[in-house]
């Protein structure tokens, strides 16, 4: 197929052989011309646009309908794409008789899955994933709903009335809104943290076949329907190996800082380095960019703007994340392994700063990278070569054994 790559399909059909590589870690599993990695250059494009300039230029509306159409929209298509994810924001009322059928302690993430999925139950002129038209109106049902059920989820772990959508405000301003704001007073969107809350949307819309997007491929290739598909996604993404990272990461500087702060982070990266603590810094490494993460970079302007505005500068957590960072840049262990921040070193400062609960950070994942799952699962529908997903395995268990009757066991 290219220099480095070898087309192993042709390999099996003319000697029945297949590879084993778990891990995914030298298989692609699709062709994509969605997202593009370059892991050693620290480089990130959406359909050939750097993250950087997306980042500083646009709004996560026009990230999706880039990441969904494969152009950026034209003042025109922006307008219409806005109102009509607008019209979709409600959630039928019945999802709150579900909702409170949850404990009122229980994981964001537990509720969101199960809130994703039950939307398939609501929607039935729009399950059938192989109707290009069923999907588009899926994608936009879907893109509209998860604030909503993001913040429903808040609300009803706090016992606060939910906060219905405001259709004059954009998508990231009524999101703060459903989470922040209270029915009986007016809102006040504060732009500086919409920005910044909209940027962490930007961030996470999508980073190729990560595990979480690999789920939903793998499990809409069956013809599931797309709700059932990216709630399956939202239930990978909640590893702390994956979207889980940024709520261990902000409790891991929480940690350092009741032992001691920054002056003992040097006994904490000791434990990391000691291979049998089994302990990780966590917010660190990634399996493709083996440089600094951009969107760490652009994360961490994000805090400082964050902080500055809420007159947070002397913010402990976030002196603790300076100070591990330099500290894990200059050691040998971290150098040795090409081990640099990711995107969640910094997103759970700028999160619980604007006043998001730690839980809930992997929901705020899920929300942003749904579109994301969208558009790989598009791709992989009209995908000429499209099969199920099938791996294959290697078998090391018993061949061939006899049962015996329960009596002679
Ligand atoms: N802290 C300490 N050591 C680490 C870390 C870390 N965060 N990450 C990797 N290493 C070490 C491993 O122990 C291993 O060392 P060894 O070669 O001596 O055995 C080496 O670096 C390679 O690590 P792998 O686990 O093989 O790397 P892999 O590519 O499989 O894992 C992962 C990538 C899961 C992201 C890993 O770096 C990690 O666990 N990081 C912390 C969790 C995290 O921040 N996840 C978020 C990822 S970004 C995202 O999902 C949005």
């Amino acid at each position: 197929i290219g220099p480095d790559v070898i087309d192993i399909r042709k390999l099996y059909a003319s000697t029945g052989k297949f590879t084993y590589d778990p891990g995914f870690l030298s298989t692609a599993s699709c062709n994509s011309a969605i997202t593009y990695i370059d892991g050693d250059k620290g480089e990130l494009l959406y359909r050939g646009y750097p993250i950087e300039q997306l980042a500083q230029n646009c709004d996560f509306m026009e990230v999706c309908y880039l990441l969904l159409n494969g152009e950026l929209p034209n003042q025109a298509q922006k307008t219409e794409f806005d109102s009509r994810v607008t019209k979709h924001t409600m959630v039928n009322e019945q999802m709150n008789f579900f909702l409170r059928g949850f404990r009122r302690d229980a994981h964001p993430m537990a509720v969101m899955t199960g809130l994703v999925g039950g939307l398939s139950a609501f929607y039935p002129d729009s399950m059938n994933l192989m109707d290009p038209a069923q999907r588009e109106i899926s994608a936009i049902r879907l893109i509209a709903k998860m604030p909503t059920l993001v913040a429903m989820a808040y609300k009803y772990g706090v016992g606060s009335p939910n906060i219905y959508p405001q259709n004059k405000l954009s998508y990231t301003a009524n999101f703060m809104r459903m989470m922040f704001g209270n029915p009986c007073e007016e809102y006040e969107v504060n732009d500086v943290l919409v920005r910044a809350m909209d940027r962490i949307f930007i961030l996470h819309a999508d980073h190729e076949q990560n595990a979480s997007t690999s789920t939903v491929r793998l499990c809409a290739s069956s013809g599931t329907n797309p709700f059932a598909a990216i709630a399956a996604g939202v239930a990978c993404l909640w590893g702390p190996s994956h979207g889980g990272a940024n709520e261990a990461c902000l409790n891991m500087l929480s940690e350092i800082q009741a032992n001691g702060g920054v002056e003992k982070i040097g006994d904490f990266i000791n434990k990391v380095k000691d291979k049998e603590s089994g302990v990780r810094l966590m917010g660190f490494g990634h399996r493709v960019y083996k440089n600094y993460d951009p969107r760490a970079k652009l994360m961490r302007e994000t805090c400082h703007e964050v902080l500055n505005e809420l007159g947070l500068h002397d913010d402990p957590l976030f002196k603790i994340a300076m100070a591990l960072e330099k500290i894990a840049l200059e050691d040998e262990y971290f150098v040795s392994r090409k081990l640099y921040p990711n995107v969640d070193f910094y997103s759970g400062i700028v999160q619980k700063a604007i006043g998001i609960p730690v839980p809930l950070f992997t929901a705020i994942f899920a929300l942003a990278r749904t579109v994301g799952w969208i558009a790989q699962l598009n791709e992989m529908i009209a995908d000429p070569e499209y099969k199920i997903g099938r791996p294959r395995q290697l078998f090391n268990g018993a061949v061939h054994r006899d049962v015996k009757p329960i009596s002679s066991r």
